[in-house]
């Protein structure tokens, strides 16, 4: 058992507000963490980050931008996510390699098998132990999103949104270690239930 535990869901699924939470949850209970998030982190996984978001990159191509995402991904991995993991700290992580299945895969409709493996290379196989999914329809994350700051992926349109929606609801049927909960249920709610997942899962959470 390792202790990455991964966030996901669509852009104003509420990821960020509910990853705080826990890291004050975590603070305070004298646990040990780093929190990351994809794709960033890194210098280098931050400049790849800066191409992969900047709205007038118009020409980037399914493939390159899913090749993009796995090279920040490898680069976290093994300079920040890894080394956390094996010194016993939990390392929460706001999207991982679940995100490109359902953005590359069900969104862009690339081979999902092929992403598969391109994320089973990228991280050395370092899988989550525990991910939530944090479900939203299209139009809460409409209503939730600043449309001033809208960057490239968020400019996919609503049926990229629904498709990416859908994935994700698909992929949380195949593996046990999804949790998909209801991103509209109010943040405390969400949390507390967010908080006994975790420590059904992992017990004893001092290291
Ligand atoms: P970000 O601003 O981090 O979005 P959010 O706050 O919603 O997490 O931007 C990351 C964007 O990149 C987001 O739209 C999802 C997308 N993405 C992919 O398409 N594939 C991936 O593998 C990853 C990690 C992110």
């Amino acid at each position: 058992m390792n202790r990455l535990i991964t966030f996901e869901g669509i852009d104003g699924s509420g990821k960020s507000t509910q990853i705080s939470m826990l890291c004050s949850k975590f603070e305070e209970n004298n646990i040990k963490f780093i929190s990351v998030r994809e794709p960033g982190s890194t210098t280098i996984s931050e400049m790849i980050r800066s191409i992969l978001l900047d709205k007038t990159n118009h020409g980037l191509g399914s493939e390159s931008e899913s090749l993009l995402f796995m090279a920040a991904r490898a680069q976290i991995t093994h300079e920040v996510i890894e080394p956390a993991l094996n010194s016993g700290k939990f390392v929460i992580c706001d999207r991982y390699i679940d995100s490109t299945i359902a953005y590359q895969g069900y969104g862009r409709g690339l081979d999902i098998p092929y992403l598969k493996s391109l994320n089973q290379y990228a991280t050395r196989n370092i899988i989550p132990e525990l991910t939530f999914i944090l479900d939203v329809d299209k139009e809460t994350s409409i209503d939730r999103r600043d449309p001033r700051e809208t960057d490239r992926m968020e400019s996919g349109g609503d049926e990229f949104i629904k498709k990416v929606i859908n994935g994700y609801r698909t992929m949380a049927k195949e593996n046990d270690r999804f949790r998909l909960l209801n991103g509209t249920k109010p943040p405390l709610d969400l949390f507390e239930n967010i908080w006994m997942i975790i420590t059904n899962t992992f017990g004893e959470l001092h290291v």
